[in-house]
């Protein structure tokens, strides 16, 4: 006898954290792709799990994470080389999350008089409290004057943060814009160069494109590239979205691999049991259900070497100006400006 179906709704707090339109795309996502967005994962709880992050701070517990964290700030004298010398620099962050890899940024370019500017989009609003509060704490006197707005930055909301109005810079020059995408947010996505043009289509030709990113250096390879492994590694906001939904963690385990021809590294739920998840889209009601077997992608990751990393920027109009490996090779700061 096979075991009863867990028929569920999403917890109460979830039409409050997403639109109409995330619903919709939500439930579309789960059925024809079975994937949970990891960027969703970013709204109410899960970013009580980017906050514990930015606690625990530890970079000899992480040291990883630590690299991805100050990568921007041990080369941010190089980075303002890219400008021409005595312009200011106006720093657009496209999913600043706690800030932390870009505080040390912001810090160089005030200690130089170079600062034009700082502005932030951010699809959680939860995410974007938590980094004015790190600003307010670490720039008092400037924070007030930074832009900080919610919006998804893979649609026509990039315009509001990118094709604003420019702030006219020290002395009349136009300021240089570098616009950040840190934290390796991009090659979240299952389309990155989709995402990439769309910002190099924002950007003027005298922006410059920041990326960090962790790439595959053919050493240190993780295990479960050669062999999916079930029950882990993954990270507690990687499961986040199927809390939300109302999906309890016992009906299904969690798989980590590598899919060779995607060149993803990618965390998903297979499920052990029976499950239906209602949704209220608008006025429908809309269930989807997953069998014993059926997976749901929760987290993918574009694992390129440094050559992949290069094609991809070059196929989405840019060049690189700036490739950086941190202490851990595995960590990279990129620099692309458009190809004109
Ligand atoms: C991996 S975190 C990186 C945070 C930060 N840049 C760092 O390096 O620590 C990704 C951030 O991008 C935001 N984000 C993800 N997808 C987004 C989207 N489509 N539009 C706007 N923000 C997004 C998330 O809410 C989160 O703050």
């Amino acid at each position: 006898m096979g075991t009863r179906q867990h028929a569920v709704t999403p917890r109460e707090d979830f039409p409050r954290l997403y639109s109409a339109a995330q619903v919709a795309a939500l439930v579309d996502s789960l059925s024809h792709r079975a994937e949970f967005p990891y960027e969703l994962t970013y709204l109410g709880d899960g970013s009580e799990m980017w906050r514990e992050g930015e606690e625990q701070s530890d970079p000899a517990a992480a040291p990883r994470l630590g690299e991805l964290d100050t990568i921007i700030t041990r080369h941010a004298g190089q980075l303002l080389s890219l400008a021409p010398a005595s312009t200011a620099v106006e720093i657009v962050d496209l999913g600043p999350g706690t800030t932390r890899p870009i505080r040390g940024l912001i810090r160089h370019l005030l200690d130089a008089d170079r600062l034009a500017g700082y502005r932030a989009m951010d699809i959680s609003a939860e995410i974007l409290e938590l980094a004015r509060q790190n600003l307010r704490a670490d720039f008092p006197g400037h924070a007030e004057g930074f832009g900080l707005g919610q919006g998804d930055f893979t649609g026509p909301d990039l315009a509001r943060v990118l094709t604003a109005g420019r702030i006219s810079g020290h002395g009349g020059a136009d300021p240089v814009r570098f616009v950040v995408l840190a934290g390796a947010t991009v090659y979240n996505f299952a389309d990155p160069a989709e995402v990439l043009r769309h910002v190099r289509s924002a950007m003027s030709d005298r922006d410059v494109l920041l990326l960090t990113l962790r790439i595959d250096t053919g050493v240190d390879r993780p295990p479960f590239m050669d062999e999916v492994s079930v029950g882990g590694p993954y990270k507690p906001q990687q499961l986040a979205g199927l809390d939300l939904i109302g999906v309890d963690r016992s009906w299904y385990v969690t798989e980590t691999g590598f899919d060779r021809e995607r060149s993803e590294v990618f965390v998903r739920a297979r499920f052990l049991e029976p499950v239906a998840v209602t949704f209220d889209v608008g006025p429908d009601r809309r269930t989807v259900s997953f069998e014993p077997g059926d997976t749901v992608l929760v987290w993918r990751y574009l694992y390129h070497d440094s050559a992949a990393v290069a094609d991809l920027l070059t196929r989405c109009g840019l060049r690189v100006r700036l490739f950086e490996h941190g202490q851990d090779k595995q960590i990279v700061l990129v620099a692309a400006a458009p190809d004109r």
